[in-house]
């Protein structure tokens, strides 16, 4: 229980906070949130990438019906269910002339309040709140929601920045039509090969010195990798933990085999396969690391092929050196696709292809990534996209590349490459 004067304060402090301090936000105009539906919207994803920040947005744009909580704040310790009717209560007795309007509730950190779910539906459902929640846990993602909210929740995961939200961070206008011609094009280019080498942690982005760069990530790295896994999952196998880190950070866009983890390193220290698999399902639930599964109809096949894996932000990939160009932008290629809601496969028949990504609707395209085509690639690039589509009984495919733009048509398959940086300005959504 907590007395109806701290909440009040509470209220107030936050959103003196939010209007007074906060200054510049960089729009996400990428996600997707339900307009009508009335469902909660659940904000997860890894830490830094924005979460509160988006919570803070929606405050100001709502900010005569909204409020924000925090629910790390130890003035808040004791906060339980039943509160959530007093923080309402407080609200209204505040801002009377709010009895018959929707209500916006930004709860922040909200899986630190046992059965939280349970108001998120009753909030939606019956009392006419509209309710956008977020934390830094893994309990925030889709499969650990509580089966009451399942149904009425709308999960959106958040990364860090996209390549057009890192430019107007940049304040760079991206709505510009001329922004893709002419000399604008070389200016993008720069950003584009910062946007490779330091990622889109928005706080990096935001950053103007290497050296702080730098600092940042390292701080960002090693917070995460203590609290959310040696100390979240009480880790105790730390040469365990650190060669598998090793391992998945300089493995991105690379197939990765826990199998062929565990031969390679069994007698190097004592780890059994349980635990390895153990801490490999801890980094995916880090949302530091994903995984790409094999294009297959049965799910024993999926399971059975080794996943590829890819890193949340390129500003965390290890061991860069210029022959591994061509990873950073697969990686980059495999963070939007998801960004744009697909999901995500990668194809290896006789030959390969980097991507299958689904749409909601259930459209499948593939994808090929290449740092660029050339005499020796070509073949294999062009061959493995081309058996990609046929596989799928479909006409058009698309190669991403950091500079070739050309339309091929070849045994009636039609392909377009791009460059990167166009193909992550050109889609629709987040104008
Ligand atoms: N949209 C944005 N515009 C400007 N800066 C941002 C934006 N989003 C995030 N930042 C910067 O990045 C920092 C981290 O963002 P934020 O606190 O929102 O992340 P988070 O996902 O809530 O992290 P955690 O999971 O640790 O709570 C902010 O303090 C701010 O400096
Ligand atoms: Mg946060």
């Amino acid at each position: 229980m907590v007395s109806k004067n701290i909440l009040r304060d509470i209220i107030v402090s936050n959103e003196e906070f939010i209007l007074k301090h906060i200054n510049k936000i960089v729009e996400r105009k990428g996600l997707l949130f339900p307009q009508t539906l009335n469902k909660s919207v659940v904000l997860y994803g890894v830490r830094r990438s924005g979460k509160t920040f988006i919570l803070f947005n929606l405050f100001k744009s709502n900010r005569e019906r909204a409020l924000y909580v925090d629910f790390e704040d130890e003035r808040l310790l004791g906060f339980g269910l039943k509160d959530f009717e007093e923080l309402k209560d407080v609200m209204l007795e505040m801002k009377p002339d709010l009895v018959e309007e929707e209500l916006v509730f930004l709860l922040d950190e909200v899986q630190n309040i046992e059965g939280w779910e349970r108001f998120c539906r009753r909030a939606v459902e019956r009392e006419n709140i509209r309710v956008f929640v977020s934390g830094s846990s893994s309990k925030m993602m889709p499969s650990e929601i509580q089966t009451e909210l399942r149904g009425r929740s709308w999960s959106v995961e958040v990364f860090p920045f996209s390549f057009r939200e890192y430019l107007r961070a940049e304040d760079i206008d991206t709505t510009d039509k001329n922004l893709l011609y002419g000399p604008r094009k070389a200016i993008l280019k720069k950003y584009f090969s910062e946007y490779m080498k330091w990622g889109g942690f928005p706080e990096v982005s935001l950053l103007k010195s290497d050296l702080e760069k730098t600092k940042l990530i390292k701080e960002y790295f090693s917070a995460m990798y203590f609290r959310d896994l040696v100390e979240r999952y009480n880790i105790r196998n730390i040469p365990l933990l650190e060669s598998l880190t090793d391992k998945l950070f300089s493995s991105f866009s690379l197939k990765f085999s826990l199998n062929a983890f565990y031969k390679q390193n069994k007698d190097r220290f004592p780890f059994s396969k349980d635990l390895l698999f153990r801490y490999y399902r801890h980094f995916l639930q880090s949302m530091l690391v994903f995984e790409v599964k094999k294009f297959a109809e049965s799910t024993y096949t999926r399971m059975r092929n080794p996943a590829k894996v890819y890193l949340v932000d390129t500003g965390l990939c290890r061991r860069i050196t210029s022959a591994d160009a061509g990873r950073l932008l697969e990686n980059i290629a495999f963070l939007e696709l998801r960004r744009r809601g697909y999901e995500v496969f990668y194809f290896e028949e006789e030959r390969e292809c980097d991507f299958i990504a689904r749409t909601d609707e259930d459209r499948l395209f593939p994808v090929q990534v290449c740092f660029e085509l050339n005499e020796e690639n070509m073949e294999r690039e062009i061959g493995g996209l081309i058996q990609a589509c046929r596989w799928l009984n479909i006409n058009d495919g698309t190669i991403l590349t950091y500079g070739d733009e050309k339309d091929l048509r070849i045994d009636g398959i039609n392909i377009e490459v791009h460059p990167v940086w166009k193909w992550l300005l050109q889609h629709r959504s987040a104008q």
